[in-house]
């Protein structure tokens, strides 16, 4: 009985000292844990008289009933001054911080790097701040080019080099196709695969002064317009799917010879160039049917069944004269395109404002 007094005792003086969440947990343990003084004492009942046994058992109980009712009002208070914080619910959802993503335009350079890295380009860039040898010249255009006027390029106000000429901002990625080749030491095999910002002076709802192209290069022995045509309809089909087609269209590009323009069909009216308008009244099948096959109009989209992709053709000897390169024993092909394009192709974007994709605002860009 005695041990049982002094265990109270000793409990309320160790009450007094606890104050946070985890010293009342300390002293739950300590005092009615398995292992704890209470139980300890209970152990002892076997050495108690008979006669008070029941007495002892009565006592013990009621003793540990106010240590169990002292330790919860502790707790209550401890939690309480320990502030809200303290009250954690563990099954509430977790605090959800804003995720960032990447740009649309990053998105697509992953993509296209992948796409053309599996069949063995290699990726490079080449400056943003060129000089004319290599935007130009090397690449067999004429000094009266019209690119080379103030109003299709941004010339940098610097000192001109003896060597390449004037500064300006690399308007076409096609400045690399001279370089890489420099980079080779003028030995073949090259599989360039080159994506870089291009500026032109150019601002408004189709164009922003600075966007992305990505250019194709290939030299070695043998390279035909099968190759040309073989990889372009590759990416093609890795890039928009299976189903598009494409097309080669003759056309002029000094750097090239021939020189074509690559078409896919229109993934809109499927390369036919109609669509079918059926009106809303239509619901019964006869006159749907009907209506489909009578009320085609031309694709507003393609109008032809066919959208423009990229400029291209087989790389002409004068600048592979530039590289160093003997074109009597090499050819090649080259083909790029605009990034912000046919990214707005594949995901059927039909920004009515290009500029969206530059200015910064969130709430656009959040979207992807
Ligand atoms: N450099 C051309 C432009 O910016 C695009 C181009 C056309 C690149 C034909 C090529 C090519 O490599 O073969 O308009």
């Amino acid at each position: 009985m005695d041990a049982i007094e002094e265990l109270l005792r000793n409990f309320n003086v160790d009450n007094k000292s606890v104050s946070t969440p985890s010293q009342t947990e300390e002293l739950h343990v300590k005092y009615l844990g398995r292992n704890g003084l209470v139980n300890a004492i209970m152990q002892k009942i076997k050495d108690v008289p008979a006669d008070q046994k029941k007495l002892f058992g009565q006592k013990l109980n009621q003793l540990k009933k106010e240590i169990q009712s002292s330790l919860d009002k502790r707790h209550k208070d401890s939690l309480k001054s320990a502030g809200d914080t303290a009250h954690i619910d563990v099954t509430l959802p977790g605090q959800q911080y804003p995720k960032g993503s990447l740009h649309l335009v990053s998105y697509a350079v992953e993509e296209i790097s992948r796409i053309f890295q599996k069949i063995g380009f290699i990726r490079m860039t080449y400056p943003e701040v060129e000089w004319e040898f290599f935007s130009f010249d090397a690449l067999n255009m004429g000094k009266d080019e019209p690119a080379r006027d103030e109003f299709e390029t941004f010339f940098v106000n610097a000192p001109p080099s003896a060597q390449f000429g004037k500064m300006l901002l690399s308007m076409h990625t096609s400045s690399g196709q001279v370089r890489e080749m420099w980079r080779l030491n003028s030995v073949p095999p090259i599989r360039m695969l080159s994506i870089g910002k291009c500026y032109r002076p150019n601002w408004d709802t189709s164009h922003t002064p600075m966007f992305h192209q990505l250019e194709i290069l290939c030299v070695d022995k043998h390279i035909t317009i099968a190759n040309l045509k073989g990889t372009i309809s590759y990416f093609v089909k890795e890039f928009f799917g299976e189903e598009r087609e494409v097309r080669l269209r003759p056309h002029h590009f000094q750097f090239t010879e021939p020189s074509f323009e690559v078409d896919i069909t229109c993934d809109i009216c499927n390369g036919t160039g109609f669509v079918s308008v059926i009106p809303s009244t239509a619901r019964n099948p006869r006159i749907l049917r009907q209506a489909q096959d009578d009320l085609k109009v031309k694709c507003r989209v393609c109008k032809s069944g066919w959208l423009e992709l990229a400029g291209a053709g087989m790389v002409h000897p004068n600048v592979l004269k530039a590289g160093k390169i003997d074109s009597k024993q090499y050819s090649g092909f080259a083909f790029a395109f605009g990034l912000e394009r046919i990214m707005m192709m594949k995901e059927g974007l039909k920004l009515d404002d290009m500029r969206v994709l530059y200015n910064g605002d969130i709430r656009f860009l959040e979207q992807f």
